[in-house]
């Protein structure tokens, strides 16, 4: 087996520590990084001795530098780089603040820019990398209104990961760059979002066709096997997509039809 070495952010909950488990029992070198310690303490026990926990805040730019500096001390290369922490919103356009939009910018876009800016010069230095990062199907198409700045921010990850990819390609064909977009997981981000998650949103979360983190796990487990240069987790979504596309008000008005 190809073992590699995977820095993963998000990693103390949810897919990041699902994806971490995952890795590290099927021989690979983890790199967990989040806020909470502990809990990546935790994971990185469970995950065996090619498992390291690096503290880390992904929207402090030196946080992120650092991060990259622990992953070559311990384990002298990085192949892959997955930017998965992010954060949701309770909040629609017009119910949001200027903070609340800064916050999803700073947690959703601006942390996976210093991962970017961090590794990619080393992909460029050795030919070859993987940048992996987990965005949304609501950074594709912005169904839900409470998640306004969480989808718009998301959007601009789609756009980033989309010119960084080209930008890439002639230059540095070995390096590959890769969008994740999930639908509906079962975690703790409706919890953790800030403002939390309406009532109304839970209900129709739990109706909803929804993953579990180790699917959503298993699925970019096999993107790092054969890179791509985007998937969603949840097979139901490019129809969704390419429907909402071809229609936008006709789905808009299907939509707020439904929910009347
Ligand atoms: N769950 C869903 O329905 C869903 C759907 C589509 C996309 N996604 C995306 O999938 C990714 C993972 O989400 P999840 O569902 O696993 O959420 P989660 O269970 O809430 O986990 C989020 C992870 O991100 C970390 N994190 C948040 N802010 C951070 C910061 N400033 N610095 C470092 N780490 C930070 C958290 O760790 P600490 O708190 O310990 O720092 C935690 O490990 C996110 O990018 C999310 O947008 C989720």
């Amino acid at each position: 087996m190809d073992v590699k070495t995977v820095v993963i952010t998000g990693a103390s909950a949810g897919i990041g520590a699902e994806l971490g488990l995952l890795l590290a029992s099927r021989g690979h070198r983890v790199v967990l990084a989040a806020r909470r310690q502990d809990e990546l303490d935790k994971l990185a026990a469970r995950g065996g001795g090619g498992s390291l926990a690096v503290r880390t805040d992904v929207t402090r730019r030196q946080e992120v530098e650092a991060l990259k500096r622990r992953a070559l001390e311990a384990f002298g290369g990085i192949d892959v780089w997955v930017n998965n922490a992010g954060r949701g919103i309770g909040r629609t356009v017009l119910e949001m603040d200027e903070a609340d939009f800064d916050e999803m910018m700073a947690s959703n876009v601006k942390s996976a820019l210093y991962g970017i800016w961090a590794v990619v010069p080393h992909f460029q230095e050795k030919g070859s990398g993987h940048l992996i990062n987990v965005s949304s199907f609501l950074g594709r198409v912005p169904l839900a209104a409470y998640r306004s700045a969480y989808s718009a921010a998301k959007s601009a990850l789609n756009s980033l990961t989309a010119n960084l990819r080209m930008d890439l390609k002639a230059s540095h064909p070995g390096i590959h760059v890769s969008l994740v977009m999930p639908g509906i997981v079962r975690t703790e981000f409706p919890l953790r979002s800030l403002h939390g998650t309406p009532q109304a949103a839970w209900r129709a979360a739990a109706a909803a066709d929804s993953q579990s983190p180790r699917e959503v796990a298993e699925a970019i487990a096999g993107l790092i096997r054969e890179p791509r240069a985007e998937i969603y987790t949840n097979p139901s979504s490019a129809d969704t997509a390419l429907a909402y596309f071809g229609d936008v008000a006709g789905f808009e008005e299907r939509m707020a039809r439904r929910r009347g």
